[in-house]
C-alpha cells in the first residue's frame, strides 16, 4: 500500500459517521444485518425471491453436502437475461435508460431496456442459428461497447456459457483461453478507440486462430474502429450484416439455478489462468442484492457508473448483470480518463449527472496527482455515493476521494472481493455504517469471514492473518473450467473447511478488517491480477533469458508494479549487448501477455537468490526493488549473491520507462 505504512493504517482515527439525512433513505438498514443473524439460509432465499424473478420457484436454498461443491437455489429454474431484460420491460420500465454510452472520440448512445432487450433478442437467435446451444462456450473480445453487454447477455439467454476475455489481452492470451474451455464461437471488433486512436482487435483474434487448431467456427465482427481487417470467408461474418436476418421476437426459457453462466479467467499462482467458473441462480442473487445494498441504489433516480472493464469480473457483476438486474441507469463508456484531456470522467459526471461511482484506487491515486483543480472544474454535486475496489485503499486516497470528488458529502464504500466471490463481500453500507477510511470494514450481512493464523485459529484483535470464508455464499465460484482438483486444492486445502482467499489481513478492536495484500504469488498492478509465475514464462520464452524472477514491487500509483531480474543466456550474450535488452524484453512480456503485464523495470543479473532446495527467494528481490535493506539472506545457498545485486542495481545499471 503507497504512503501509509502499516503504523500509520493503525493509527487512522478519522471516522465518518452516517449523515441522518442519508440515512433516512436509505435502502439499508441495521435490521439486513439482524435479519441475516437470525437466519442466514432463510435471509438468502428471501433476498432472492424479492430480487429475482424465478420461472420456477426453488424449494432447497443451499446444498453443501459435498463441500466445497456448493449448490444453491438447486431445484429453481430462471433466465438471467430475462431478468436483466424482459421483466423490466414488462413492469413498464421500457422506456428507461439502460446505457449511457459514450465512445472515445464522443459519439453516443443512448439504450433504453425495451431497446436492449430487443437487441438482446435478436443477437439471442443470431447465436442459435449459428449453431450455439445451452452449454457451449462463445469467446467475446471486445472493447467497452453496448455490443459487449448485449453479447453477454444473448449468450446467457440462450444458455451457453460466456468466457470475456480483456481486449488488452494478446492474441496468444486469447488462444490459451480460446483452447482451455473449447469455444466454438468468437465475437469481436475491427477495433476499438484508445488515447485517441484506433487499437485492431481483429488480428488478434485472426493470430489466436490462424492454424486452426480450434474449435472455432465462425468469427463474429462488430464494426467499431472501421480500421481495415483480414476476412476469412466462411468464418468471419458482420454482426451489422447479420443481425437483420434473423427474427427479433425470442422467448427467454429458463435453466436451472446451478448452470454455468460464465467462466472468466484469472491469474493464480502458477503460470496458467484458471478459468472460474460462476452459475445463475445464486450468483444473480449475490449481485443485485449487493449493487442495490452497497451502492445504496434508487433505481427511478440514479445514474450509476461503474469505470471497470467488461474483461474483469468487476465489470461482469457491477457493468452487467448487479446494475442490469436491479433494472438500473448506467453510463458506460469506452475510453481512458485523459483523453482528450485529463478530467474526462469528471466531464461525464457532470454531463449525465451521475450519482454513484465505482473506481480503483490505481485511478484516484493518478488524479490525486493531476491536482485537484481538473475535477474542481466540473460541477460534481450530483454525485452521493462513491465505491472503491481491486486493492486496498490507503486512507488518504479515502480522503481525497470523499472530499475532492464527493464534496465532503458523500459515503465512500471500500468493496473487497474476488473474481472467485462474484460480488462483493466485504464492505461498509452507505447510511448505515460509521465510515473509517483504509478499512473495508465488515462482511455483509449474510456473509462470514473470519481472520486466523496459518494453523486456521483466529486471530487477536490487531494481529495479521489470513482472511478466510467461513460459510458457503451464494456467488461463490463452483470451480475451476475442466479442474475440480485445482479447485480444492487452491482453495480448500488449506483448512479444509474454510475458503482461503489468499489475502493477508487484520481485524481491529472494533471489529473493522483492513486488507494487506496478497499473501501469495499474484500481484495487483492497477487493480489487475497478475500472476510472477506467468510473467516468468513469458520472459523464459524469450531466446536471451536463461532465468527469471518476477516480483511485485510497491508503486506510488499503480499499487504495485511488475520487477523482473533476468538471466541472460551465455551463448546470446553478444545478440544482447547489440540490442536494448530491456526494451526487447518488455515487449516481448506486452506480446505474449498483454500491455497490463509489462515489466516497469528488468534487471539483468548473473544470478538469483536460491534457498538450497533451489527456490527463488523473492522476499529479497522484493526488499532490493522497493529499496529497503535486504532481509535474512542465511537461507541462500550463496550468500553473497544479494550483495552483487544490490550493488549493481545501486549503480544504476537499471530499468526503464515508457
Ligand atoms: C484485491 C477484483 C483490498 C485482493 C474484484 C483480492 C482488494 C484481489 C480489494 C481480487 C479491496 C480487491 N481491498 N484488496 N477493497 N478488492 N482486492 O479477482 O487482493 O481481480 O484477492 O477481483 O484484489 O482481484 P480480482
Amino acid at each position: 500500500m503507497p504512503s501509509d505504512t502499516i503504523d500509520n493504517l493503525l493509527h487512522e482515527s478519522r471516522r465518518f459517521p452516517p449523515d441522518p439525512e442519508f440515512a433516512a433513505n436509505a435502502v439499508a438498514g441495521p435490521d439486513l444485518y439482524e435479519d441475516a443473524r437470525r437466519d442466514r439460509l432463510a435471509f438468502w432465499a428471501n433476498q432472492s425471491r424479492e430480487l429475482l424473478h424465478w420461472h420456477k420457484p426453488f424449494t432447497r436454498t443451499l446444498d453443501w453436502s459435498n463441500p466445497p461443491f456448493a449448490k444453491w437455489f438447486n431445484d429453481g429454474e430462471l433466465n438471467v437475461a430475462y431478468n436483466c431484460l424482459d421483466r423490466h420491460v414488462l413492469a413498464g420500465n421500457g422506456d428507461r435508460v439502460a446505457l449511457h454510452w459514450e465512445g472515445e472520440p464522443g459519439d453516443t448512445r443512448t439504450i433504453t431496456y425495451a431497446e436492449l432487450t430487443a437487441d438482446v433478442k435478436r443477437a439471442a437467435n443470431l447465436l442459435t442459428s449459428l449453431g450455439i446451444r445451452e452449454g457451449d462456450r462463445v469467446a467475446i473480445y471486445l472493447p467497452m461497447i453496448p455490443e459487449a453487454v448485449v453479447a453477454m447477455l444473448a449468450v446467457a439467454r440462450i444458455g451457453a456459457i460466456h468466457s470475456v476475455v480483456f481486449g488488452g489481452f494478446s492474441a496468444e492470451s486469447l488462444r490459451s483461453r480460446i483452447d482451455d474451455a473449447n469455444a466454438k464461437l468468437v465475437i469481436t471488433a475491427d477495433g476499438g478507440y484508445r488515447k485517441g486512436s484506433v487499437f485492431p482487435l481483429k488480428p488478434a483474434v485472426d493470430a489466436a486462430l490462424a492454424d486452426g487448431g480450434t474449435d472455432v467456427r465462425k468469427v463474429l465482427v462488430v464494426r467499431r474502429g472501421g480500421n481495415d481487417v483480414d476476412w476469412v470467408e466462411g468464418r468471419d461474418l458482420w454482426w451489422h450484416e447479420e443481425l437483420p436476418q434473423v427474427d427479433a421476437d425470442h422467448e427467454a426459457k429458463p435453466f436451472a439455478a446451478e448452470h454455468p453462466l460464465y467462466i472468466l479467467y484469472t491469474s493464480g499462482t502458477t503460470g496458467k489462468p484458471k478459468g472460474i467458473v460462476h452459475t445463475s441462480g445464486g450468483y444473480l442473487t449475490q449481485a443485485a442484492y449487493t449493487h442495490k445494498y452497497v451502492f445504496d441504489l434508487h433505481p427511478e433516480t440514479d445514474v450509476y457508473w461503474c469505470s471497470a472493464d467488461v474483461g474483469w469480473v468487476t465489470g461482469h457483476t457491477y457493468v452487467v448483470y448487479g446494475p442490469l438486474a436491479n433494472g438500473a441507469t448506467q453510463v458506460l463508456y469506452e475510453g481512458t480518463p485523459e483523453y482528450p484531456k485529463p478530467g474526462r470522467w469528471w466531464e461525464l459526471i457532470e454531463k449525465y449527472r451521475v450519482s454513484i461511482f465505482y473506481t480503483a484506487p490505481t485511478a484516484i491515486r493518478s488524479f490525486m496527482k493531476q491536482g485537484r483543480q481538473i475535477p474542481q472544474g466540473r460541477d460534481l454535486s450530483s454525485l452521493r455515493v462513491l465505491g472503491s475496489v481491486g486493492e486496498p485503499i490507503n486512507p488518504e486516497a479515502w480522503i481525497w476521494y470523499r472530499e475532492v470528488i464527493g464534496g465532503n458529502r458523500t459515503p465512500v464504500v471500500d468493496t473487497w472481493w474476488q473474481t472467485e466471490t462474484g460480488a462483493i463481500m466485504i464492505s461498509a453500507l452507505p447510511g448505515v455504517t460509521t465510515l473509517k477510511p483504509g478499512s473495508a470494514q465488515v462482511p455483509l450481512p449474510g456473509i462470514s469471514v473470519d481472520v486466523v493464523s496459518d494453523a486456521g485459529v483466529p486471530v487477536g484483535a490487531d494481529e495479521g492473518g489470513l482472511l478466510v470464508i467461513t460459510e458457503p455464499w451464494p456467488s461463490m465460484l463452483r470451480g475451476i473450467w475442466g479442474d475440480p482438483e485445482r479447485y480444492q486444492e487452491t482453495y480448500w486445502s488449506k483448512f479444509g473447511d474454510k475458503y482461503f482467499a489468499g489475502d493477508g489481513a487484520r481485524r481491529d478492536k472494533d471489529g473493522d478488517i483492513w486488507l494487506m495484500g496478497r499473501v501469495d504469488d499474484v500481484m495487483n498492478v492497477s487493480g489487475h491480477r497478475l500472476s510472477t509465475a506467468e510473467i516468468e514464462s513469458a520472459l523464459v520464452a524469450h531466446p536471451f533469458v536463461a532465468e527469471a524472477a518476477v516480483v511485485g514491487a510497491s508503486d506510488e500509483t499503480t499499487g504495485q508494479a511488475v520487477v523482473a531480474f533476468v538471466i541472460i543466456k551465455r551463448s546470446h550474450r553478444d545478440q544482447a549487448a547489440a540490442v536494448d535488452v530491456n526494451a526487447e524484453l518488455r515487449s516481448h512480456v506486452a506480446r505474449q501477455i498483454g500491455a497490463i503485464a509489462r515489466p516497469r523495470d528488468i534487471y539483468i543479473v548473473e544470478e538469483l537468490p536460491k534457498t538450497r532446495s533451489g527456490k527463488i527467494m523473492r522476499r529479497l528481490l522484493r526488499d532490493t526493488a522497493e529499496g529497503r535493506p535486504v532481509g535474512d539472506t542465511t537461507t541462500l545457498a550463496d550468500t553473497t549473491v544479494m550483495a552483487i545485486i544490490t550493488e549493481k542495481l545501486a549503480g544504476g545499471v537499471a530499468s526503464s520507462e515508457d
